[in-house]
């Protein structure tokens, strides 16, 4: 635990600096919507830091940070960047090219700006998501259902106010039950819509509409069926569809952005994660705890030896991996002194708690409990732990090659996003690297929907879940 103390005394260093740097006017973090329908703003790669007044009052509500953070530094100067996904943008940020993102992504990133935020939201019809508890991952991978839903009838849809409560409970999100805590709200109408003395009556529909496939906009459907996407890189239009709907979703809040580039520059600072991550680092998400009723949960070992497969392939020279997990023992696993010296793994410490008093819970070993929603502390964290998630979601986009165990919607989520938000040919769309209990059957292609490798046939009951035999492979502890 050594290792944890210095790190952790490194950032606390870190912090120090970053306060001590002299405030700079720039760029303004808070980009409001303008009229044009998709403003991709000519702000360009690569972003300098900067906090303005508007981000620094409303960082206030976080109830600990000094609000002071101010333009950063680190160890690189004012040269410092943090990618374009780290600030709060109506639409993402233009791509390297065509081939930097799943096809039709400008397109389709337009048609959900402009269904969501009309010119006027007077005379407009509303409505809401469901209001369901389940993690994050699976929120943000649900809601793209009842937003297909929305667009074909021509409705918009806004969040349940307490879509998915249980994350964002405790002083973080200071009462703002539903992803709006961290992310824009889905709609500029919001504000709006919840307005009383609007009398707008907002529709409530409590079908899932994601469940086991999401709904997708008939323009879309239509689309994919006069195209030929075997070239797409996308096992199938609900995937794409889901992915299109997280990259829109998650454009961060000003607030969130201010305090996710703090973390960056802090993480950078203290050698948690090097900014940039060092070329061909590959993104390792293990999702274990609470998932193992759902799918054969795979080891570190069994993640490493893909990732490891991957590099070989690849002919990388060096193996740089950065880690993200819910399980402490796979961190303390991965930063054990591994016989190949090729190997570097980065990985985040728990934070410090914003209340000062100690150090989050990020990570949990209880098994029955989803470690967002903080069970063992009656939710107390659970919006700090959000955030936690989310800045280790930010991280794993900069890396350039993904593994995982896709049955979960946390690693299916990084996967999304790398395609759509990141928008660098290096990182879209070469071959996820797959554990064992890759897609859930809902999500596969279609013959395998039915039958399993092996001939056997697929649990209709439970089709968002794994539970073929070659599932199974690799699973060892
Ligand atoms: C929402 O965005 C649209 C499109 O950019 C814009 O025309 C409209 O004025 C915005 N509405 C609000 C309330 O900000
Ligand atoms: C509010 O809307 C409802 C139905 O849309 C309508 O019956 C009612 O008269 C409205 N109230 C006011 C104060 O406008
Ligand atoms: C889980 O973590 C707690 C706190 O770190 C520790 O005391 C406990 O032994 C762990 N349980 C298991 C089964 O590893
Ligand atoms: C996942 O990887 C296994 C081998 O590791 C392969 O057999 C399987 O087809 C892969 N699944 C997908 C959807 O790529």
């Amino acid at each position: 635990m050594t290792a944890l103390h210095q790190v952790r005394q490194l950032l606390l260093l870190a912090a120090l600096t970053l306060l001590c740097v002299p405030t700079d006017s720039g760029p303004d973090l808070d980009v409001r919507a303008t009229n044009s329908d998709l403003d991709f703003r000519a702000t360009g790669l690569p972003y300098t830091i900067s906090i303005t007044p508007h981000a620094a009052t409303s960082s206030g509500l976080a109830g600990s940070e000094p609000a002071a953070a101010t333009e950063s530094s680190g160890h690189t100067g004012s040269d410092a960047q943090v990618p374009h996904w780290y600030h709060s943008h109506d639409t993402i940020a233009p791509a390297d090219g065509d081939s930097a993102r799943l096809r039709f992504t400008a397109e389709v990133q337009q048609d959900i700006w402009r269904h969501q935020n009309p010119p006027t939201c007077e005379g407009q019809r509303y409505m809401e998501t469901p209001h369901h508890g389940f993690g994050l991952g699976s929120i943000l991978n649900r809601a793209s259902g009842m937003l297909g839903f929305a667009m074909n009838k021509g409705v918009i849809m806004l969040y349940h106010e307490k879509l998915g409560a249980p994350n964002f409970l405790g002083s973080y999100c200071a009462g703002v039950l539903n992803p709006a805590c961290i992310f824009m709200p889905p709609s500029n109408c919001t504000a709006y819509a919840r307005n009383p003395r609007n009398n707008v009556t907002v529709e409530k529909n409590y079908l899932d509409h994601s469940y086991p496939m999401p709904v997708v906009p008939d323009k879309w459907v239509q689309r994919w069926a006069e195209t030929d996407m075997s070239s797409s890189g996308m096992v199938n239009l609900q995937y794409w569809w889901r992915a299109q709907a997280a990259g829109y979703f998650t454009r961060l809040n000003a607030r969130t952005s201010q305090e996710l580039i703090t973390r960056r520059m802090r993480s950078a600072a203290s050698g948690a994660a090097p900014l940039p991550l060092p070329p061909n680092t590959i993104s390792v998400h293990v999702r274990h705890g609470d998932k193992r009723s759902e799918m054969k949960l795979a080891s570190w070992n069994a993640h490493l030896a893909r990732a490891d497969r991957l590099a070989h392939k690849q002919g990388f020279s060096e193996r740089f991996i950065y880690l993200s997990t819910d399980d402490p023992k796979v961190v303390h696993a991965a930063h054990m002194p591994l016989r190949d010296p090729l190997y570097s793994v980065f990985s985040l410490p728990c934070p410090e708690l914003m209340d000062g008093l100690g150090v989050l819970p990020c990570r949990t070993n209880i098994t029955s409990a989803n470690p967002g929603l903080d069970v063992a502390e009656h939710g107390a964290h659970a919006g700090e732990i959000a955030l936690f998630a989310v800045e280790s979601l930010l991280l794993a986009l900069e890396a350039t090659h993904f593994v995982g165990q896709r049955g979960s919607s946390w690693a299916r989520l990084i996967d999304e996003l790398r395609m759509v938000v990141v928008g660098s040919s290096k990182s879209c769309c070469l071959p996820y690297g797959n554990v064992s209990c890759d897609l859930p059957v809902s999500l596969r292609p279609l013959p395998e929907r039915e039958t399993c490798q092996d001939g056997s046939p697929v649990d209709t009951h439970h089709p968002d879940q794994c539970q073929c035999p070659e599932d199974a492979e690799e699973f060892s502890r």
